[in-house]
């Protein structure tokens, strides 16, 4: 396993860790977006947002590969993984704003709640966290109202090709009836990816799946203040 945390490469997917607040501000979700409605996070990762949204009265799925493992060493490894992310933030604590959070101590105590909140909620609400992995979703089309996608396409596009995201869109947008939500469009040093995100938006539109920016109340790496909303067309 490669671990490569205080270097300039990432090593493997950071299981990461983010709360119900980061999502709200980076996916723009409203009380009405969650109450009653079907939201698929992918990749749930180490995030509290299936656990705490489920609380609010959503009905949440979290996919990732990772929850093939079993609940107990799941909420094990929660804690040391985002302890790994957030030696990373820290020691690149130049590439990012810290004002939505305060300083970096708020930001590991965000992330630490969150991954404690997880290691609960996978425990004792295993249900909500399914074993899988984009681009192919192991639930049928338009099982949710809701698709959220947060640190993993765009994030990871120096592994992750233009092929894949595509697909990757195509199958959120196929499980999710209304609306799919991906944040960030930048790659986890920053840089833009502007013309992945023009390709790809071209192909969705020829696809029949209308696309747009929008700009987020939420900007951690410097310029990440934009989402990528998908609609099918009706
Ligand atoms: C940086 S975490 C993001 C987790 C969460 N969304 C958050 O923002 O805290 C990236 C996650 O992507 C997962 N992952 C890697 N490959 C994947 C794939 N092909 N499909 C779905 N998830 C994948 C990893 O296991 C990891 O948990």
């Amino acid at each position: 396993m490669m671990h490569h945390a205080d270097g300039e490469v990432l090593g493997e997917f950071l299981v990461s860790a983010r709360s119900l607040a980061e999502y709200r501000a980076m996916f723009h979700l409203s009380d009405d977006d969650l109450a009653g409605r079907r939201v698929l996070d992918c990749p749930g990762g180490a995030a509290s947002f299936a656990a705490e949204a489920s609380a609010l009265g959503a009905e949440v799925t979290a996919i990732d590969p990772i929850y093939a493992t079993p609940p107990t060493e799941l909420a094990a490894r929660a804690t040391p993984e985002t302890e790994r992310a957030v030696a990373w933030a820290h020691s690149h604590a130049d590439r990012y704003r810290w004002d939505w959070y305060g300083s970096t101590a708020e930001h590991a105590a965000i992330r630490r709640g969150a991954a404690a909140r997880f290691a609960d909620d996978v425990r004792a609400a295993p249900h909500r966290y399914l074993a899988g992995s984009l681009p192919s979703l192991p639930c049928p089309d338009d099982a949710f109202d809701l698709a959220l996608s947060s640190h993993l396409l765009f994030s990871y596009a120096d592994r992750l090709d233009a092929d894949f995201h595509l697909a990757a869109l195509l199958e959120l947008a196929r499980v999710a009836t209304v609306e799919t939500r991906v944040y960030p469009l930048l790659d986890y040093t920053g840089a833009p990816l502007d013309d992945l995100i023009d390709h790809l938006r071209t192909e969705l539109h020829d696809k029949g799946i209308a696309t747009s920016l929008q700009k987020t109340g939420y900007e951690f790496h410097h310029g990440a203040d934009t989402m990528l909303t998908l609609r099918s067309a009706a």
